[in-house]
């Protein structure tokens, strides 16, 4: 039996939710918007980060703040329980967002005519966040085999021996193809790195948005003995507080840690966020995200069963983690651009095509919502096409 009600409607329409509001290039977005794109959750917080915000809320001040003692343990606690990893909290680097998180690692690390690798299909900051300040960017294109997503090493071993090559740069699991990298997928990738010296650069901000009879394994406790390995989390994506930016980079190397602390400077802690943050990885929510992902996985067999009834052309991948489907439409168009637009104006559903990740052809489809909305995004979609 459930404790908590994922079913339920949360308006978020009038709360500045840039998912329910914000329309592409500017504007609103209709009132009736189903949206499925930007990565948050339509589900209410468990109620004990609700209660730590408004805690911190009745105090009435929200003048400049420092940690609570015991943040940086709550944070490292939560890793040894829920990824089975040991960080030490000096160990910890906050900031304020994982994109940030990921561009103070690159330039603290890299030099400006230093290459980054990544592996497209990927979360599009990853192109920008490789750029930045004048690295070379080297793309790694993931294999699809009729939706199903891996490693070109063949490829990995070329770009990893170029000489520019500073950073390999993944994400795990990855977003947008849903995969959650198997340990000799992650040990293989840390080979080739040693191998040819270059930074384990890992996002794992969708951690523990894991589908039923899958694990995930970071690259911390794979590698504990690693010093060429930085690893970002965040409570965000986990317990829906995205909005508040609260993230953490670990990395086992002092040197780095030296370098990357100076690039990002002095940081304070925002009272909110850090009660939320704390109370979400407290061990106070961890039913709650159980209960989540189950959830999920059942809004994911949904999934399936609806692309199978109407768009029985689009190939969904099998998402192994994150809560964003991914689905090959081009045998409907490979205008994806234009079938945004199209099913956003004309249904009022919010899908985001798949080019900006560098998959032009699918389109992703963010499920973190009570599954009527898909029910009714879908039924929208199956009118149109
Ligand atoms: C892989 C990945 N990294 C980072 C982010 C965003 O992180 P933040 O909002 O903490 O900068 C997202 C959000 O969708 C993501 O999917």
């Amino acid at each position: 039996m459930s404790r908590y009600n994922f079913d339920e409607i949360v308006e978020r329409r009038g709360s500045c939710s840039s998912k329910w509001e914000s329309a592409p290039g500017g504007g609103k977005l209709p009132e009736d918007i189903i949206p499925m794109w930007v990565a948050d959750m339509d589900f209410a917080c468990a109620p004990p980060i609700v209660e730590a915000v408004h805690a911190a809320a009745d105090q009435r001040i929200f003048g400049y703040s420092h940690f609570p003692d015991d943040y940086f343990t709550t944070v490292s606690d939560f890793q040894k329980r829920r990824h089975n990893f040991n960080v030490s909290t000096d160990e910890i680097i906050y900031t304020e967002g994982v994109v940030p998180a990921l561009s103070f690692a690159v330039q603290a690390l890299s030099e400006p005519d230093d290459a980054v690798i990544i592996q497209p299909p990927v979360y599009y900051p990853f192109f920008n966040v490789a750029r930045a300040k004048g690295r070379t960017l080297l793309e790694n294109r993931l294999i699809n085999n009729n939706g199903y997503y891996s490693i070109d090493f063949d490829n990995l071993e070329e770009l990893a021996a170029d000489p520019r090559s500073k950073i390999l740069l993944i994400c795990s699991p990855h977003n947008p193809v849903g995969r959650v990298w198997k340990p000799e997928e992650l040990i293989r990738m840390q080979e080739i790195c040693q191998k040819n010296g270059l930074i384990l650069l890992c996002d794992e901000i969708h951690n523990d948005l894991i589908r039923s009879g899958y694990q995930h394994h970071s690259v911390m406790e794979l590698f504990p003995d690693a010093d060429n390995v930085v690893c970002c989390t965040a409570p965000s994506k986990t317990f829906n507080i995205a909005g508040l930016g609260a993230s953490h980079m670990f990395t086992h190397n002092k040197e780095f840690l030296e370098k990357i602390r100076a690039v990002v400077g002095y940081t304070s802690s925002n009272p909110l966020t850090s009660a939320a943050s704390q109370a979400a990885l407290s061990g106070k929510c961890d039913e709650w995200l159980d209960e989540m992902n189950a959830y999920q996985d059942m809004v994911f067999s949904r999934f399936y069963e609806l692309v199978a009834e109407y768009f029985p052309k689009a190939v969904a991948t099998k998402a192994e983690g994150t809560y964003l489907a991914w689905v090959d439409v081009s045998a409907y168009t490979t205008d994806t651009k234009a079938l945004e637009k199209k099913i956003l104006d004309e249904c009022h559903v919010y899908l985001e095509a798949g080019d900006a990740f560098g998959g032009p052809g699918f389109l992703r489809v963010n499920l973190g919502c009570p599954v009527s909305y898909l029910e009714e995004a879908v039924r929208r979609v199956a009118a149109l096409l």
